[in-house]
């Protein structure tokens, strides 16, 4: 299916299941990139600690609150709160932010890595709904060749940690990483599958300029749509996002992506400079637009597309004990 199978019949099964799963609507979160401040290493990435040619910064807590406030008047009914592993946002600051956003009558979506269970506990109980982390790949080997001094094993506890402490998870992998196989991107699949995530972000490697992997080559976009497709079918009714990276490899990523399985799009809503200094990759989409504009250049892909913006927080478990919606 990741490969030999028709890609036009495998987009149209996913599509006709996420209609069937999960409707006509398409969820918005609004991302706010927090700070760009990261004390890991992994070598795909552009925000590693070890590639000085990036201007730090980290907004101020007011920034942070005034952002999600701009968010919430577009429209926007989920925050993203994103950052490196920045432990300047000690328990205390997050939860502060996580409190002061909450009185936003949005849902909080907390995306800032790996943090000890008693933050965790303490992020859940200031309010916060959702965590995403991706695995990256369940592949160990190549986990630990990429992400230097950290463990596989621990990512994996503190999924568990978050999904016992009743978080909605989301989690999710990149695909075209160097030296991944398809066999472990099918492993992938059915480890998001095994561990019940309620969201699953499916996107293409994409090398950045700058050493270790700068002359690595990507992921293609073919391959990250078939496997998010993949997941779709395995997984009829979870939240799948139409991801960035996607879009950043093809002016019509987003699109492609809602037509094959997707039902999520997270526009960004940091403001100003930060959102050029938010580097993950080279050719991230956006970086010059306003919140105010994504929203509405987004807004209207989705309606020319016939599908319509999610009414309501877009939860997986609206049915389910402890439901936020
Ligand atoms: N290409 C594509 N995605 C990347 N990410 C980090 N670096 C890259 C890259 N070079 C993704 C990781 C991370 C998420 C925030 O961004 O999967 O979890
Ligand atoms: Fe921080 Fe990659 S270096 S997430």
């Amino acid at each position: 299916m990741l490969t030999s199978f028709p890609a036009d019949e495998l987009y149209r099964q996913a599509d006709r299941v996420r209609l069937e799963a999960v409707g006509n609507e398409v969820h918005l979160r609004g991302l706010i990139e927090f700070s760009n401040i990261c004390r890991n290493d992994c070598l795909y990435c552009g925000l590693r600690r070890g590639n000085e040619k990036v201007k730090r910064y980290h907004m101020t807590e007011e920034e942070i609150i005034e952002t999600a406030t701009k968010a919430a008047e577009i429209g926007f009914e989920t925050i993203v709160l994103q950052s490196g592993e920045d432990l300047y946002y000690n328990t205390k600051r997050m939860c502060r932010i996580i409190k002061e956003i909450k009185k936003l009558d949005v849902a909080v979506t907390l995306s800032i890595g790996e943090r000890s269970p008693d933050e965790y506990k303490a992020f859940r109980e200031a309010g916060a709904d959702r965590y995403l982390m991706r695995i990256e790949t369940t592949d160990r080997d190549l986990y630990h060749k990429l992400n230097p001094g950290m463990s596989w094993q621990h990512r994996y506890e503190c999924l568990m940690t978050i999904k016992e402490l009743g978080y909605e998870l989301g989690s999710g992998i990149m695909v075209g990483l160097p030296g991944q196989t398809i066999e472990s991107i099918a492993d992938d699949l059915m480890f998001l599958k095994e561990i019940g995530v309620d969201m699953a972000g499916i996107g293409p490697f994409i090398p950045h300029q700058e050493p270790p992997l700068a002359n690595e080559g990507g992921g293609n976009l073919e391959l990250a749509l078939r496997t998010m497709a993949a997941m779709r079918l395995l997984m009829p009714d979870i939240n799948i996002p139409a991801t960035t990276a996607m879009e950043s490899l093809h002016p019509q990523g987003r699109i492609m992506a809602l037509k094959a399985g997707a039902n999520v799009v997270m526009p960004n809503v940091t403001e100003g400079e930060y959102r050029k200094l938010y580097a993950l990759y080279p050719g991230k989409i956006c970086v010059n637009d306003t919140p105010v504009h994504c929203r509405s250049c987004i807004g209207m892909k989705i309606q020319a597309i016939g599908r319509t913006i999610g009414k309501g927080k877009g939860s997986h478990r609206v049915l389910k004990v402890g439901s936020i919606n």
